[in-house]
């Protein structure tokens, strides 16, 4: 017989099933059946305990490259750090004996009702991870009921995944003219598109020196990585480097282009890669429907600061006026409840939902949404909140800060 973790398993519950040693877990008089709980390492995708435990089953999977070009930021990866280490300066203040049984995580944003404040990230290079990882992704968040922010494929995607998604869409050609963006509006409406992302930080192309180490070429986030038999890559066409000066074919995009875009839809539009005061005030001034604190994963300029100690200046300025989220290093239920109280409406994540694609494909995905939504009830439960409404400042304390 085939001797692994599942067998040794089924053995050990029978010797149990005779044993007194089960006492406390017998099933209820008259039932002839034992009770165990499911095993933790019979099913491996319930292994993780947490989303960040993804990350080295991914590692384990992915070609060495795509395990690089998911997980690296830019330049030293300062931000990268940052955008971590910015939440351990939050301390969180419970409330006691607050009397919660039901905890409610739903929300209202732009005029959509989500069942929790997680929505997938924009991430280009899905498909070095996974196998057709675009429409896998919106699969799972149609499952999950998740918001996804697909970068691609749109068409595919609607077909694929009935939750709502949003269009991405950053500084290639769709910007640069009316005509381009009359055609890419009518495009997004007819497919269905539920809200328009604009990245706002991705104007010029940084330097992510894992994968200029690696001469990753940018099209095999695409194709997936080209080894051949003996595990030999071709020589790559267009691999990211450094030493170029930087230039582009058209002016990057302005504000009088968010102004113009707005004037050319009813859709809701967000812009991605907000950091400070003054663009926060700026995005509303120019109809915005929302802002998203981001500094792209730390993957763009490098030295930013973390996206959570940004988030109390953005929210300050555009004061109540429409909703701002955050992303960027956000992994535990505590961070979430961090970001809402300091002014966020909800959270978009990527790193772990594409490290739960790469171990395990649509399932993975569906997981870590299952213990980051899950884990953030518990920590509510813990702090004493019982909706995210009732989450506010008065809920955090900045380490050092006075009361
Ligand atoms: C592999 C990868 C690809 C990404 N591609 C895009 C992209 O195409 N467009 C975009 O706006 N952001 C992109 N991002 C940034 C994410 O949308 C998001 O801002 C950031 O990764 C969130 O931080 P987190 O990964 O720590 O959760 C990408 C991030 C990763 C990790």
């Amino acid at each position: 017989m085939k001797w692994n973790r599942r067998t040794a398993f089924k053995g050990l519950a029978a010797w149990l099933g005779g044993s007194s040693l089960l006492g406390a877990q017998q099933a209820p008089k008259g039932s002839a059946k034992v009770y165990l709980p499911p095993a933790p390492g019979d099913d491996p995708l319930l292994d993780p305990a947490n989303v960040m435990d993804f990350a080295p089953l991914a590692k384990a999977k992915l070609d060495p490259l795509a395990w690089d070009y998911l997980e690296g930021g830019s330049e030293d990866e300062i931000s990268l750090r940052d955008n971590r280490d910015g939440f351990n300066r939050i301390i969180i203040r419970p409330r006691a004996l607050t009397g919660i049984q039901n905890i409610d995580l739903s929300l209202d944003l732009f005029g959509q009702k989500l069942a929790y404040p997680i929505l997938l990230d924009p991430a280009g290079g899905k498909n070095c991870m996974y196998p057709d990882g675009e429409v896998t992704v919106a699969r799972a968040a149609a499952n999950a009921k998740a918001l996804h922010i697909t970068n691609g494929g749109i068409q595919k995607v609607t077909e694929g995944g009935k939750g709502p998604v949003w269009f991405q869409i950053t500084t290639g050609g769709e910007l640069r003219s009316t005509a381009t963006m009359k055609s890419l509006v009518k495009r997004l409406e007819d497919q269905g598109c539920a809200g328009i992302c604009f990245t706002t930080d991705i104007m010029y192309v940084s330097h992510r020196e894992r994968n200029i180490h690696n001469k990753f070429d940018r099209s095999w986030g695409e194709i997936g990585i080209p080894r051949d038999a003996q595990g030999r890559l071709p020589k790559p066409r267009n691999p990211e480097r450094s030493g170029v000066y930087p230039e582009r074919a058209f002016p990057t995009p302005t504000w009088n282009s968010v102004k113009e875009l707005r004037s050319l839809t009813k859709l809701p539009i967000l812009l991605k890669g907000i950091l400070t005061a003054e663009d926060g005030a700026r995005s509303v001034e120019c109809g915005a429907s929302g802002v998203i604190v981001s500094n792209h994963g730390a993957r763009q300029l490098d030295h930013v600061g973390g996206t959570i100690e940004a988030l109390p200046e953005v929210v300050q300025a555009v004061n109540g006026r429409i909703p701002v989220l955050i992303d960027g290093g956000i992994r535990r239920g505590t961070d979430i409840i961090k970001a809402l109280a300091l002014g966020a409406k909800a959270v978009c994540v990527a790193r772990p939902y594409l490290s739960g694609l790469a171990a395990f494909g649509q399932p993975g995905v569906e997981r870590v949404l299952e213990l980051l939504r899950t884990e953030l009830a518990l920590d509510m439960g813990l702090a004493g909140v019982g909706n995210l409404a009732s989450i506010d400042r008065s809920l955090v304390r900045i380490r050092g800060e006075q009361r």
